[in-house]
C-alpha cells in the first residue's frame, strides 16, 4: 500500500472508536481562534500525540489536539494546532490531519488562519472571507503517486471555495453584524515573514492576503471532495506597506482582539451548516 495513505488509514483506525458522533464540519482554528474552543461543552479530546505517525506541531502556543463539541447544535471536530510546512513536515503530512477529518465524516472544511493583508484598508484586524487561493509557492500535498481512495488524478480547482458557502457567511456575517471583507489568500512557505518586493509581487499577481497555511490544506480537501470556506484574520499589512517591521507578538495580539467577533461570526456560520 501506498506508505501515505497506510500512515492516514493507521491514524483512522486510531481515532474511530474514540469519536463521540459523526462530525459534519472540520473547523481548524488559526491564531485568532485559539480560545474558540472553550466556549462549547467538550463531548471529546484526542491529543495528537495519541495517533501513531500523526505530525505534531512545534509552534509555541499552538496546542495540538482535535475537539469535538457540538457548535450551535452542529456536530464540529475542530483542530487546535495546525500542522504548518515551515516546521519541516512534507507535505502529505500537513494535510494527513485534513483527511484524518474527511475520514472521520466531515463533509465541510472551514479554515481560519492570521494573516498579512494586502490592501491598505484592511489595516489590522479585519477579517477576510478566502474566495480563491495561489499555492504556486509551495509544493504541492498532491504530489506524489495519487491516492485513488481519495480522489482523482488531476483535480480540477475552479471552485475550491464552495460558492454557496460563501453565500452563507456573506449572509450571517450580515446577521450577526459582523464587516466580512472578501479576497484571494496567498501562501508562501515561511517561517520568515515576507520581504516588502514579495509583497509587492503578490500584490501584483492579484492576491489580497498572505499567510504560510490554508491553500494546500484547501487543495487536499477539494481533492477529495469536501465542501471547502475560509476566513483570514487580517492582523498587519503586509511587509512594507508600513514603516514598522513585523513581529509574532503583534500578529497575537491583533489577533487576540478580534477573537470575539470572530468566534460569533465562525459560531454562526456553523450552525447554519447542519444538513
Ligand atoms: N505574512 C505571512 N503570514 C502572516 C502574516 C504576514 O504578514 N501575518 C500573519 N501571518
Amino acid at each position: 500500500m501506498n506508505p501515505v495513505y497506510e500512515k492516514l488509514q493507521r491514524c483512522d483506525q486510531a481515532v474511530k472508536d474514540r469519536l463521540p458522533f459523526t462530525p459534519r464540519v472540520a473547523l481548524v482554528l488559526g491564531s485568532g481562534l485559539g480560545d474558540f474552543a472553550g466556549r462549547f461543552q467538550m463531548e471529546a479530546s484526542i491529543p495528537y500525540e495519541e495517533i501513531p505517525g500523526f505530525p505534531v506541531s512545534t509552534v509555541p502556543g499552538h496546542q495540538g489536539r482535535f475537539l469535538f463539541a457540538y457548535v450551535d447544535g452542529v456536530p464540529t471536530v475542530m483542530m487546535q494546532g495546525r500542522v504548518h510546512y515551515y516546521e519541516g513536515y512534507d507535505m502529505t503530512d500537513v494535510v494527513l490531519p485534513i483527511r484524518l477529518m474527511k475520514l472521520m465524516g466531515a463533509e465541510i472544511l472551514f479554515l481560519t488562519n492570521a494573516a498579512g493583508g494586502l490592501r491598505p484598508e484592511f489595516a489590522g484586524g479585519a477579517l477576510m472571507m478566502i474566495t480563491d487561493h495561489i499555492a504556486s509557492f509551495v509544493p504541492s500535498p498532491l504530489r506524489g503517486e495519487n491516492l485513488e481512495e481519495l480522489g482523482t488524478r488531476f483535480p480540477d480547482m475552479s471552485q475550491v471555495y464552495d460558492r454557496e458557502l460563501q453565500e452563507l457567511l456573506r449572509r450571517t456575517a450580515g446577521e450577526s453584524g459582523v464587516p466580512l471583507a472578501e479576497g484571494v489568500y496567498l501562501q508562501f512557505g515561511g517561517p520568515a515573514y515576507e520581504t516588502p518586493h514579495e509583497v509587492k509581487m503578490a500584490r501584483l499577481l492579484g492576491a489580497d492576503a498572505v499567510g504560510m497555511s490554508t491553500a494546500c490544506e484547501a487543495m487536499a480537501a477539494n481533492h477529495m471532495g469536501m465542501r471547502v470556506c475560509g476566513i483570514s484574520c487580517i492582523t498587519n499589512l503586509g511587509c512594507g506597506m508600513t514603516d514598522r517591521p513585523l513581529n509574532h507578538e503583534e500578529v497575537q495580539q491583533t489577533a487576540d482582539r478580534v477573537s470575539g467577533r470572530f468566534a460569533k461570526l465562525v459560531t454562526a456560520a456553523i450552525g447554519q451548516m447542519g444538513e
